[in-house]
């Protein structure tokens, strides 16, 4: 983890609220894995006075070597709207790579990759990795989630890695009508998985571990809260476990991820 000042080398607009931003950074993303974040704040502006956590969702690479980070970025609050407005050659302070990672399992048989919304975020990165570490395409299953067709993120990366998408919308304008969850749990009745990774909104998060537990399958899920230091300084992304040793844990270090069996929703 290191901090440093980087440069804006792109930012590119994918819908009317979500922009890709690509970061210079010098040092210290060699060995980043997917589900880890970074702190980003412009440093010209009071605003936002706290970082705000993005997941890496992309490693970015010049002469084989580790120059950059990009994000996918969904526009909330103020934060990500100043963000947003930032022009290439920008300065931000960023702080990273924070936290944990997805525990990849290769020698598993079958990896659902579930996403809801901006969640999609760590799973494209955590998808290529699977691959890279020997994970067949035929294995591997992607669900994306959304209230509409403008919520369903990174279907063009999860094509270019040949891997099948299920789309789900709650409005039904493309894919099938519903809830990413109640698909999966459908296809899990027809080719049980033996592990589920997840990112997304919190309630999906908890319907989703409901389903896991029924069918007996592990689940680690990448949990979005509200950080402040991203360092466990300030207590604002604390996690009520299921476990009475620690029934409290930081998101932003004991996690981003954690086995949804851990986590009292
Ligand atoms: C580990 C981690 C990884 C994340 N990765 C991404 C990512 O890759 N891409 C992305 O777009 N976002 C991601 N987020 C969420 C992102 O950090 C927030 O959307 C952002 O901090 C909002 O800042 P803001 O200043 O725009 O909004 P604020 O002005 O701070 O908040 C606006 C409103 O949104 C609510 N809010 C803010 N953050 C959250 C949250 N996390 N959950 C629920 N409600 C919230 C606030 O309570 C407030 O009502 C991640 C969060 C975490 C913890
Ligand atoms: S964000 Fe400050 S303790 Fe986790």
């Amino acid at each position: 983890m290191n901090r440093q000042i980087a440069k804006v080398l792109w930012n590119r607009s994918i819908t009317p609220v979500v922009f890709r931003l690509g970061l210079s950074c010098q040092t210290g993303y060699s060995h980043t894995v997917p589900g880890q974040f970074v702190m980003v704040r412009p440093v010209d502006q009071l605003l936002p006075l706290l970082g705000r956590p993005f997941s890496i969702y992309s490693l970015i690479k010049k002469n084989g070597q580790i120059s950059g980070v990009e994000l996918l970025i969904k526009v909330i609050g103020t934060g990500t709207d100043r963000l947003a407005k930032l022009k290439e050659g920008a300065s931000v302070a960023l702080l990273g790579p924070l936290g944990n990672g997805f525990d990849i399992h290769p020698d598993d048989g079958r990896h659902f990759l579930v996403a809801g919304g901006i969640g999609v975020a760590p799973l494209v990165f955590l998808a290529e990795k699977m691959i890279a570490k020997g994970v067949s395409t035929r294995q591997c299953e992607i669900f994306i989630g959304g209230r509409s067709s403008a919520d369903l993120l990174g279907i063009d990366q999860f094509n270019t890695l040949n891997l099948p998408v299920h789309l789900v919308t709650e409005d039904g304008r493309t894919g099938e009508k519903g809830l990413v969850t109640s698909r999966v749990e459908q296809i899990i009745k027809i080719r049980r998985p033996d592990r589920v990774y997840a990112c997304g909104p919190w309630a999906m998060l908890a319907v989703l571990a409901d389903i896991v537990e029924k069918h007996r399958i592990q689940c680690q899920v990448s949990i979005e809260t509200m950080m402040g230091c991203g360092m466990g300084a300030c207590l604002s992304c604390v996690v009520h476990t299921r476990d009475p040793s620690t029934p409290y844990r930081h998101a932003c270090t004991d996690g981003p991820v954690m086995d949804t069996r851990l986590i009292r929703f």
